[in-house]
């Protein structure tokens, strides 16, 4: 009777070892997996957002928001994405030099976020610009 008692113990032992065995395993995989599949750039997209800029920017001029940077010229109005296509720091236009800097590694675009130098390989993704509806006072409206 002792002895059926200490085998049945023996294999609970046995089957809570191999349980937290394959739990570790399974853990491992998914540390393994993780970072690999950043890598790859896997990402879930996000909902479109429209945000509103209530302010009139004059020809030449610009406006930065933490997600985009809206400029005017002559032809039209744009928005460019504030973040770095290097590693995701924020972006800021320079007006002096006329171009976008991250401040993390240097890379510098135009004001149509078409890089120019540095480690970034991507040129800053634009986002649509419309004018606000009437009614609604002046302004811009940003489709992100
Ligand atoms: S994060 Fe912008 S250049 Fe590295």
């Amino acid at each position: 009777m002792q002895q059926n008692v200490d085998t049945c113990r023996q294999t609970d032992r046995r089957q809570f070892l191999r349980q937290g065995w394959a739990w570790l395993r399974l853990a491992a995989l998914a540390a393994l997996l993780y970072p690999l599949i950043q890598f790859l750039g896997f990402r879930v997209p996000r909902k479109p957002r429209d945000i509103k800029v209530y302010k009139e920017i004059k020809v030449g001029g610009f406006h930065m928001e933490p997600e985009f940077i809206l400029f005017r010229d002559e032809k039209g109005t744009w928005a460019v994405s504030r973040t770095c296509t290097h590693l995701g720091c924020r972006v800021s236009f320079q007006e002096q030099e006329k171009l976008i800097v991250c401040p993390c590694h240097h890379s510098r675009f135009t004001s149509r976020g078409l890089r120019v130098g540095g480690p970034a390989k991507k040129n800053l993704p634009q986002f649509p610009v419309t004018a606000m509806a009437e009614g609604e006072g002046k302004g811009y409206v940003v489709h992100l």
